[in-house]
Parts: structure tokens; sequence; C-alpha cells
């Protein structure tokens, strides 16, 4: 993936003694996945949970299990891996690595590697709940975030001994996020305000039914990671979707398109960028019940609908760059280059949602771009954060 920030990023992938130590290695082959390139060091430990070979099969890199192996490169420079570093992710973190790490103890490879970095470091702790929750535990941490480490996690859930409570190392994906967070924060898009709209807006009927549309809120969720991982103050303003609220973005939940409406006037005020890919309703009912509507009650239910505003349109863009999508079945072309004009837009994202393998809750789309002198690019297809990263690359130009 061209634009991914762990793209050619050195990491050092610092795993310490738990049971969740297996989870590792799903997180270095992630990692690689994305690009990045994955040195790994086991303390003893971790050892007895998992194998260096996992480790040297995925990542194709060094892994390092002891401070004195002489076919290391800390044999030579016991700093070498530090300076190289361009993130070090210790996951997961032990109660005894926090408490060693804080106190900055290097009795060890990983030791010695955190207290030599100048890199940030991202801190993944998994032990059992009692054992976080002791002051200890707490105040190491904190010496920790007061030092500028970022801390991920844990996660509240079941843990080994079967107790439930906060402990469980956090999940692969919202390490990575953390991670492409802070190796993006200075790109482009810093300083940079963006608001993104995402997901299919709801239009109650009675208490239990309501008027929505196939918008799963994907294109949107990819947007806003996309621009968090390029530097910018994201504010996701979302119509209920499945998905999870992405890590390092303020995410206003709203249902209705009035709600959303309400939100972006706040929001757009002071923002650069709005991009506009939640599905909006075009009508609400003109009246809600306020009970359940009981099949007794009709034997055909007549609901009368009345128009909502045009969110984008009401929008005025004299100070921001605004940009909508256009979701059509037909005359791709023609209907998007008359949003433009009519919606007074930067650019405009076309896609054709009647195909099944793009669009509405698929994992890729595939688009085309207009912009305001009606020139349209066709972009083949991708994925929607790949695309998000195409989009992003156009309002970049536009910004500048
Ligand atoms: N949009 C909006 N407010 C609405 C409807 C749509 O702000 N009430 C925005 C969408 O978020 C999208 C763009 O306008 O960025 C185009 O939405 P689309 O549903 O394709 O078109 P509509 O304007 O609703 O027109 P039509 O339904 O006739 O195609």
């Amino acid at each position: 993936m061209t634009n991914h920030p762990l793209k050619n990023k050195n990491i050092i992938l610092g795993v310490t003694g738990s049971i969740a130590s297996y989870k590792s290695i799903d997180l270095a082959s992630k990692l690689t996945q994305l690009g990045a390139k994955v040195d790994t060091i086991l303390t003893d430990s971790a050892q007895q949970f998992i194998n260096p070979i996992s480790f040297k099969s995925i990542t194709h890199r060094q892994v390092v299990t002891n401070l004195f192996d002489t076919d290391s490169e800390l044999a030579v420079n016991h700093v070498a891996m530090a300076e190289a570093a361009d993130c070090i992710i210790v996951a997961p973190a032990t109660a005894n690595s926090i408490a060693k790490i804080s106190h900055g103890i290097s009795s060890d490879a990983l030791g010695t590697t955190i207290l030599a970095t100048d890199a940030p470091v991202i801190i993944a702790p998994a032990m059992d709940g009692k054992m976080f929750e002791n002051p200890a535990t707490q105040e190491n941490l904190a010496i920790l975030i007061q030092r500028g480490f970022f801390v991920c996690g844990p996660e509240f859930g079941r843990m080994a001994s079967g107790l439930v409570g906060l402990g469980r190392l956090s999940a692969t994906q919202d390490i990575i996020q953390v991670a492409s967070m802070i190796l993006g924060q200075n790109s482009d898009y810093s300083q940079k305000k963006i608001v993104i709209t995402a997901g299919g807006t709801q239009e109650d009927l009675d208490p239990v039914r309501t008027i929505t549309n196939r918008s799963s809120g994907k294109m949107g969720f990819a947007i806003a990671e996309a621009a968090r991982d390029r530097g910018a103050n994201v504010t996701l303003i979302s119509a209920p979707t499945s998905l999870s609220n992405p890590i390092g973005i303020n995410v206003e939940n709203i249902k209705t398109a009035i709600e959303m409406q309400k939100s972006l006037e706040i929001h757009s005020l002071d923002c650069d960028v709005l991009i506009m890919a939640a599905a909006v309703g075009d009508w609400r009912a003109k009246s809600i019940s306020k009970t359940k509507a009981k099949k007794s009650d009709h034997t055909n239910w007549e609901i009368e609908l009345i128009k909502n505003p045009d969110i984008l349109s009401s929008i005025p863009n004299e100070s921001l760059i605004k940009v909508g999508f256009a979701a059509e079945t037909e005359n791709l072309i023609e209907n998007a280059q008359k949003k433009i004009i009519n919606k007074n837009l930067n650019l405009i994202i076309g896609n054709d949602v009647s195909r099944n393998d793009i669009g509405f809750n698929s994992e890729d789309n595939e688009v085309i771009i207009i912009n305001k002198s009606g020139e349209v690019e066709n972009l083949p297809k991708m994925t929607k954060y790949e695309l998000a990263h195409e989009i992003l690359d156009r309002v970049q130009a536009l910004l500048n």
C-alpha cells in the first residue's frame, strides 16, 4: 500500500512473557503486510510462551533473544536497533516489563533498546485485572505516559485466569491504528481540521421502525482513518453503523439527517475540509408514532414523507474545501456533474452502487472523481482505505 504510514518504517516489536504473547505473531504479520520492517526482541519469559522462529518466518528479519547474542547486531553495537527504530511497540507488555521500563532497567535487550531510543514507544499492557489495577502498575504507567510513552489498552474482557476484567491485550488492529497515527502525525495534513460524515441516516416511523439505506459507513470511516494517519485533526459525524469507533478520531454519533446537519453546522465552522460520504436520507416521516404501530391499526399503512434538507448544499464553502459523493445506479457522470454544480462542491466522487463488487458494504470501491471544471478521472478498483488516500491527495492539491 503506497500511502500507509507504516510502509518502510523500522518497527521494533518487543514481546514480553504473557499468555497473550502468541497474539504478537499476528501483530508482526499485519505490520509486515503493511510494509513495515519488523525486528523482534523477545524477553526470556516471552520465549517460555512462543518460539523465535515464528517471528523470523513472518518478518524475515532479525529476532533478538539475548543481549549477548553474537549473531545479533546488538553484539556489535548495543544501541544499534534503538537508533534505527522509527517506533517501538511492546505488545504484550506485562506488569513486570512495565515496571522495569518505567524505572530504566536495562538488564535485557528490550530494556536497553528502549532506554537508548528517541523513537516513540507504544506500550500495550496485558495482565490479570488485579495486577493492572494495582497502584504499583498504575504509577509505573503514569510515569511512562508523563515521559511521552503511548499506552494502548488494555481491554475489558475474559482473561486467562477465567476472570473478567480490564487486562486483555488490545486488538492487533487497534495497536496498528495507534502506530499509524503516531508515525503519520507530522504528515501533509498536520494542522488541518477535517470533518467527515459516514453511514446511512435513520428516520424513525415509530419506536421500533426506521427508514434507512444500505450504506455501511466503511468509505467514510476509511477516509477518517487515512486523514488521521496523515496528521489531520479529524471529526467523524457518523450515522449508526456496525463499525467500531476508530482510535484518535473525535466521533459524533447522530441518527437522523437533521441531527447530522446540526452537528455539521457546529463542526464545519472552523474546518479546512468537509468530506460528505454519508448516505443522507432524503425524506423523513411527517409524523412519528410515539407508540409501536400495531398491525391491527392498519390494513395499509400510508406514511407521508417530507423532504429533508440538502445538508451539503446548506454548508457555505468560502473558507473550506467541500467534497461530496454521488451514489448512482445510472448516468453516473452526468448525475455527478450536476451535483458538483448544484451543491457548490470542489470535488465529487461518483460511484455506481448497482455493482455488487464495489460500493455499499464492500471492502473495495471503484469511482470517478470530477473536479469543478467538470474533468473526469477514472480510478481503478482499490480498497476503501487506498481510495481514501487518493481522495486526500486531490484535496491536498486544492489546499495548496
Ligand atoms: N447529501 C446531503 N443531504 C441530503 C442528501 C445528500 O448532504 N439530503 C449529500 C451526500 O452526503 C452526498 C451528496 O449529497 O455527498 C450526494 O448524495 P446523493 O444521495 O448521491 O444525492 P442526492 O443529493 O440525495 O440526490 P438524488 O437522491 O436525487 O440522487
